[in-house]
Parts: C-alpha cells; structure tokens; sequence
C-alpha cells in the first residue's frame, strides 16, 4: 500500500536527508507521473510491481546521498523549471537573490546586455533572460558538458534572447561590455569540510572548488570585470557567508564603485555588488 511504503522510505531517508517525506513523496510522484497531492488519494491503493521495485531504487540513490534533483532530472528555480544532471550544480534557492540584484540593478535600463559567468544549468541567466525580454543575455561556462544542460534549458524554454557560449570566464565574449555581469562561481577551498557531505559528493567538484584559498575565481572574475561593464553597469557576485569583506575589497580593488553585500533570507552575506565607473 502506498501509504505504507512512504511511511518506510521516510524512516530510511530520515538518516540522511533534512526532508525526508517530501524526498519520498516526490520519488514517488515522479514514477508515478502525478503529484505530490494525488499521492494522498491514492495512499490506500497497491503499487505495481514494477513502480515498487523503481521506487526502492530510487530510495536506495537518495539515502546515499543523491541529490533529488538529480534524480528526478529536474529542479525548480525562481520561475522556471530546468532539466538538471550530475554535470551541473543543483541550482540553490539562495542563489535566486543575485536574479533579484539583476533585476534591481538593471530597472530603468532599457535592452539591458547582461553576461552569467558560469552558468552551469543556466539558472541565473536564463531566469533573467525570462524576466527581461527586451534582454541580450549570454551565458558562458568551462564545462561542455554543462553548457549543453543550458542549452537544452534555453531551448525548451524558449527563450531566444539568450545563447551559450563555452570558455573560460570572460574568454569567450572578447571585448564585449554589458550592463550587468553576474556569477555564482566556485567558492570552497579544496580543504573545505562541506565538501565531504553526501550531497556535494555528488555534485561536480569544477562547479564547487576553487582553489587553496576559495576565493580564486571570485579574484580572477573581479580583476577582469571593470573592462567588461559598460559605464554604470553592475558586477553581482555570489559567495559564501563567511566571503563578504574579502569579496567587498577584490571588487574596490578592482576599481568598482558603490560596493556593498546582501543578506540572503537566513541572514548571511552571500552576495556582493559593485558599479563600474560612468
Ligand atoms: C557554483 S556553479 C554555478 C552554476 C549556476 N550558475 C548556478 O548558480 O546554479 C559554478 C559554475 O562555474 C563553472 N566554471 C568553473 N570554472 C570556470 C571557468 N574558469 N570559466 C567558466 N566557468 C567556470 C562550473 O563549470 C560551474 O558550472
């Protein structure tokens, strides 16, 4: 009975995972092409054979720590849904506070030209792209096979005023400027203690580590941004809590202006803007 199986897969997954029931209820959901609220209709019924052995091995995945995004091979992000695979970062509620920075920084900016620095599933700039449509946006990443995840996202989502270019950081747009750079890049250090949890695991460790320190691509993409901004455009950055004043000092050491860091909705800094000159 489904009720029954739910009630086991929540007791197992409650060993390694913060949600549980809802990882067990959208395992379950996604093999039996419904939703989570159908399966409360359904809790009396007998699974199929099949479906019970599929849902046991998907259970199985997730309490070794397989992200349920990757298992579902999708993930929801600000308004939009994006196919997602190992190859990309699973894209983190926190990061849609750099999608609200875009937003604010480019009101009043007509046709604005906006650049995603590591785009990985595509999250931040297709979003973006969603949002404006009067936008050109383009979204860059190291990793092919990333950049493909992006590219399949932009396709099915239709969003034409968006396009994939593959290089590293600035390397494949030459000397275009735009009025908004944004980026989630890399962030821990190799030693990082984070990065021993199952899920990070699992997660691609180019989309993760920087570098000894964790500030490397932070570094590089700062010192290279100021000849990339159109005059007045804005630099966002993501970054870790504890990154906030060694991001604020690469960005005015860079020579950009009105610099300052927001809170996400914990609390922490976890991201940094600055303004290039006019
Ligand atoms: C933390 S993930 C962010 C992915 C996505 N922007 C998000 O927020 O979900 C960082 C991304 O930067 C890419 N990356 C790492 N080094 C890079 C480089 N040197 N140039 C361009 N992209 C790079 C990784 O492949 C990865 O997709």
């Amino acid at each position: 009975m489904i009720s029954i199986l739910l009630a086991r897969a929540t007791t197992r997954l409650a060993v390694t995972s913060d949600s549980p029931r809802l990882d067990a209820e959208l395992l379950l959901a996604h093999l039996l092409t419904t939703d989570r609220a159908r399966l409360l209709v359904l809790s009396e019924d007998a699974l199929p054979p099949a479906v019970a052995t599929a849902f046991e091995t998907l259970v199985a995945r997730r309490e070794a720590g397989e992200p349920v995004a990757y298992l579902l091979g999708r993930r929801e992000f600000w308004t939009l849904t994006l196919q997602v695979n190992p190859a990309v970062l699973v894209p983190r509620p926190d990061t849609e506070l750099l999608v609200q920075i875009g937003l604010d920084a480019l009101a009043g900016t007509p046709a604005p030209r906006i650049l995603d620095l590591g785009t990985g599933s595509g999250a931040i700039g297709l979003a973006l792209a969603a949002e404006r449509p009067d936008a050109a946006v383009e979204l860059t990443d190291l990793s092919a096979q990333a950049l493909a995840i992006a590219e399949a996202n932009r396709a099915a989502l239709g969003l034409m005023n968006a396009r994939t270019l593959q290089g590293d950081w600035f390397g494949p747009v030459g000397d275009a400027r735009y009025h908004l750079i944004v980026s989630n890049p890399p962030y821990l250090a190799v030693d990082d203690p984070h990065l021993a949890t199952p899920e990070l695991g699992h997660e691609p460790p180019g989309a993760l580590v920087s570098g000894p320190t964790g500030l490397e691509a932070l570094a590089a993409i700062a010192r290279r941004a100021p000849a990339h901004l159109l005059p007045g455009g804005v630099l966002a950055l993501e970054h870790g809590a504890a990154q906030g004043e060694a991001v604020r000092e690469l960005l005015r050491a860079a020579g950009l202006r009105a610099v300052r860091t927001r809170r996400d909705l914990a609390g922490l800094e976890r991201a940094t803007q600055g303004t290039g000159r006019d």
